[in-house]
């Protein structure tokens, strides 16, 4: 049985990596074709133009924010 683990990882000051087996719908469940990709990036800043994706563009605005989880979470 394959690994069906997806691991997310929060990028510092950046966007969620997403890796695994990926399934990534709308809210009308239509999917974007992901073939391929054993990983994406999921922007968390709002500043993309390629939403859901990441395009950078959190780096070229500076944007910030706090990545660590409080307490302790495993
Ligand atoms: S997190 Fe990279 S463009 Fe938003």
């Amino acid at each position: 049985m394959a690994d069906e683990t997806v691991c997310i990882t929060v990028r510092p000051n950046g966007p969620l990596r997403v890796e695994g087996h990926i399934v990534l719908k709308d809210a009308d469940g239509r999917e974007w074709d992901l073939t391929g990709k054993p990983a994406i990036s999921l922007c968390r800043c709002g500043l993309s133009e390629k939403r859901p994706f990441c395009d950078g563009a959190h780096a070229r605005n500076n944007w910030l924010c706090e990545t660590v989880p409080p307490g302790n979470l495993t």
